[in-house]
This record gives structure tokens, C-alpha cells and sequence, in this order.
């Protein structure tokens, strides 16, 4: 589709844009709102949202926290501020999008530049077109619809699949939340791949690339994650379910599970960071700083690393 660029005028996209971010928004702090009888999912509250839901909430990055705490969404933060070029770790290669990531156009919700619906089509509309009406189950990743989310990357691609919590986890709890599974990864090494190849993985610059993508090991400090909870004594075998460090599954169970299983369940870029934006810098779901400082010793990276060996 071509774009029609005005000068003086805001390009159409931009404004499409904004018609998502709308509907999708609260000025109040609710995160879930009715509108003409329907629930809609609020991703954007313009006062401190309560009970956020799984993806965060952009509030973060449209106050005065600077724009360190998730994506900047067009519609969202001030334009111009939201132009920070590529995506960090941006490869190419890694992203299957015909038209690729532009650089030169803000980070829009749906299409191209975005990260819901169809990537091959530049106009956020028309990349989820007929999604929200449909039929979206089974999650098959078939069409935009029944793909987790509306997350398909592209039509030539199988969506991302998973298990929706129908109230997009505002209530959430280890019994009840999304189930992720490890293809969820490709959608963010779409934009970053860098961050997922496994060569370029490890402690060295410029950013922290944690292995992801990896089976939680069935031994040593592993064994005990998420310490703080132990498990039931009918099933002293499993860990349990974490909201501070998801994890994903080898396949979507068929009912939701408050297990883990170390050996059998995956790091995904979802057990470190919020997929919209959230309190804390890089839109991790905890302060990173005051971890490795020594200021906070229990949740975040030591949910996993419990430094305990059972
Ligand atoms: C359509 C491209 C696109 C996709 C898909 C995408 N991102 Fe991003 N991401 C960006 C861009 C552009 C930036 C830099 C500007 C910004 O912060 O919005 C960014 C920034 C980030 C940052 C740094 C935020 C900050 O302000 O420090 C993190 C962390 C991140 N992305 C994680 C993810 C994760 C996790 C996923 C998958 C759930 C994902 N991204 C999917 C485009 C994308
Ligand atoms: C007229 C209001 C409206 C507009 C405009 C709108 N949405 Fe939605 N959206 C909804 C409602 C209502 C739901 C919940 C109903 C459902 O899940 O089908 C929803 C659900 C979603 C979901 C969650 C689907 C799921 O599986 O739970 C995503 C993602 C989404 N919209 C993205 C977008 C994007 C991207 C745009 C712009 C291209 C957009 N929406 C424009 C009203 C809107
Ligand atoms: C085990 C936790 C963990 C996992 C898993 C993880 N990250 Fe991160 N990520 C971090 C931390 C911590 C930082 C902040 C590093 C810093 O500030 O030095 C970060 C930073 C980032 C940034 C910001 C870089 C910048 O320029 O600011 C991006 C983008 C990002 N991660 C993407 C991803 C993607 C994509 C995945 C999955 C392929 C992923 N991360 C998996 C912990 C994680
Ligand atoms: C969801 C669980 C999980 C969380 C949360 C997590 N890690 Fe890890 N981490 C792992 C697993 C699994 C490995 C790989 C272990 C293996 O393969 O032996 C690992 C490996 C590492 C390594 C070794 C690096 C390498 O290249 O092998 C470091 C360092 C590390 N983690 C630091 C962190 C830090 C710092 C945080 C918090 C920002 C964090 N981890 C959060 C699960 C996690």
C-alpha cells in the first residue's frame, strides 16, 4: 500500500496509529474497560495503572521516567522522541518481514514497524484487518486472528501460539496466567536477533545477552526455583509457577499449570522483560540495578539462580 505523505500533515499510518492507541487506552486507572458492551484491553493508562496486564503498560514510558522503560510507541510518547532508530541488536537476517524494519519511521503497534499482525503490510490497520471480529479459537497460528496475541509476524510464517488468559492476566496468579511457548522468542529476534542467536550470547558488550531459549537445567540451583514458594507435599517434585520469571513450555498444556518443571521448561526474553513497558529500566519486570548492587536478594535473576543446590 502506498503512503500518502503530506507535508505539514502527520503521514496516515501515524494517524492509524493513534486510532489503536486510542481504543486501547484509559485515562483512568483501570486496565480493563467496557466500551459498547465489549471488554477492551487497556495497554496504555494515562494515570499509574492498577494491575497492569501481562504485556505491562506504556504509562511508563509516556510520563516523565525518560523512555528507558519499554518500546516507545507512536501515539504514545511525543513525536520525535520516539524516533531511536533500529531496534537494538537489529539483524536483518533475523527478521522475516519483506519489507524489513525502517528506521526512519517511529515503532507503531501493528504492521512493518510493529510488532501485532502481519509485518509484510506497512499500515497498522490493514496488518490485523479482520482480526478483532473473528473467530480466534483454536490459537493454530493460522491467520492473525488465532494467533496468540494477533501475533503472526508475517502470513508466510506460522503465528505465535499459546494459551490467552481471557482476562489478559489483570488478575493473574500461579494457576491462572498465559502459557508461553519458546517460538515466542522468534517474534522479539525478529527486531533483535542479536540478542537470540546463541553465538553472539554471553557477558560481552555492549549488552548483557542472557541464554534464552534454554531448558531450565534439571540440577543444581535450578532445582529450587522460585524459592520463596515450595511446592504442595503431594508434589515435591515441581517448582511453582513464578509471575516475577515466567517460563515457557516444550507444548501449551492443555489447561493452564501453577507447575514448573526444571529439565522440561525454557527461558524466553518473557521471563526478564515485559513485552509493552513497565516500572523499571529496559523494561525488565524488576530493577536490575539495585539487584546487582546487592540491594534486593530475592526475586528477579534470583528466582532462577537460587544459588541453592537441593
Ligand atoms: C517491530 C520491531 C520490534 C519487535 C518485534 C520487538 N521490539 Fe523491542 N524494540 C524495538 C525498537 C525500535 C526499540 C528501540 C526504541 C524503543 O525503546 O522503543 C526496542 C527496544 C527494546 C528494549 C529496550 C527498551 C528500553 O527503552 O531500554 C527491550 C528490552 C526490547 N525492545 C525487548 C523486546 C522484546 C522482549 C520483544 C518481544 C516480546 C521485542 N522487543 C519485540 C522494536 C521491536
Ligand atoms: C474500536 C476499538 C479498537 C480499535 C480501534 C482497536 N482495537 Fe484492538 N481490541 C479491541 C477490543 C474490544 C479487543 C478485545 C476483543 C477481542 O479480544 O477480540 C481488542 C483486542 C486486541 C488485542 C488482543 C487480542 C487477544 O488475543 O486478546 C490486540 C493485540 C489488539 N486488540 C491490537 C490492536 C491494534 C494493533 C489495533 C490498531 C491497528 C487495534 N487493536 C485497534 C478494540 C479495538
Ligand atoms: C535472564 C534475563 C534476560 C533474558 C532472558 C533476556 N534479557 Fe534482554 N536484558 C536483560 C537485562 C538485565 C538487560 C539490561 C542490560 C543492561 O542494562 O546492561 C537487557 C537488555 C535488553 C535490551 C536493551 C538493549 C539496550 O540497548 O538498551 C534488549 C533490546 C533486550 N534485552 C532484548 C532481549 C530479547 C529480544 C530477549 C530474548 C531473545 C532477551 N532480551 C532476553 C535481561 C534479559
Ligand atoms: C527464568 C530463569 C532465569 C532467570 C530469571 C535468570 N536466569 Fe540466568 N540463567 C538461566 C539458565 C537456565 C542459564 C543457563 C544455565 C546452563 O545452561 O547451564 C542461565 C545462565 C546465566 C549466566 C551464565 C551465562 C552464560 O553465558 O552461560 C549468567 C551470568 C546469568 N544467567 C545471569 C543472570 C542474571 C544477571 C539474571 C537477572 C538479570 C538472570 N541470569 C536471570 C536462567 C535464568
Amino acid at each position: 500500500m502506498m503512503e500518502e505523505v503530506v507535508p505539514g500533515k502527520p503521514p496516515e499510518y501515524a494517524l492509524k496509529n493513534v486510532l489503536c492507541v486510542n481504543c486501547h487506552s484509559n485515562t483512568d486507572r483501570d486496565t480493563i474497560k467496557i466500551l459498547g458492551g465489549v471488554r477492551v484491553p487497556v495497554v496504555y493508562n494515562s494515570v499509574k495503572p492498577v494491575k497492569p496486564l501481562s504485556g505491562g503498560n506504556f504509562y511508563y514510558v509516556a510520563k516523565d521516567f525518560g523512555d528507558r522503560r519499554g518500546h516507545n510507541v507512536e501515539g504514545i510518547i511525543p513525536p520525535g522522541a520516539n524516533l531511536r532508530g533500529t531496534p537494538p541488536g537489529y539483524d536483518r537476517e533475523s527478521d522475516p518481514s519483506i519489507i524489513g524494519y525502517n528506521s526512519k519511521k517511529p515503532l507503531t503497534c501493528a504492521g512493518s514497524n510493529g510488532c501485532h499482525g502481519n509485518r509484510n503490510v506497512g499500515d497498522p490497520f490493514t496488518a490485523i484487518m479482520g482480526a478483532h471480529h473473528a473467530d480466534d479459537s483454536p490459537v493454530d497460528g493460522i491467520t492473525t486472528a488465532k494467533s496468540y496475541r494477533y501475533l503472526k509476524n508475517t502470513n508466510k510464517i506460522k503465528g505465535v501460539l499459546g494459551m490467552e488468559d481471557e482476562d489478559w492476566e489483570r488478575n493473574s496468579s500461579p494457576k491462572k496466567h498465559n502459557e508461553y511457548p519458546m517460538t515466542i522468542n522468534n517474534l522479539c529476534a525478529s527486531c533483535h536477533g542479536d540478542f537470540h542467536s546463541k553465538d553472539k550470547v554471553g557477558k560481552g558488550s555492549p549488552w548483557f545477552r542472557h541464554p534464552t531459549g534454554v531448558t531450565l537445567p534439571k540440577s543444581g540451583e535450578y532445582m529450587n526455583y522460585n524459592p520463596d514458594v515450595s511446592p504442595p507435599p503431594d508434589r515435591p517434585d515441581i517448582r511453582i509457577y513464578s509471575l516475577g520469571a515466567p517460563v515457557a513450555r516444550e507444548t501449551i498444556p492443555e489447561s493452564v499449570s501453577d507447575e514448573v518443571n526444571p529439565g522440561k521448561d525454557i527461558v524466553i526474553c518473557l521471563s526478564c522483560h515485559v513485552a509493552h513497558a513497565g516500572p523499571y529500566e529496559s523494561a525488565l519486570r524488576w530493577d536490575y540495578d539495585a539487584m546487582i548492587s546487592g540491594e534486593e536478594g530475592k526475586g528477579g535473576c534470583f528466582i532462577c539462580h537460587t544459588g541453592k543446590a537441593e
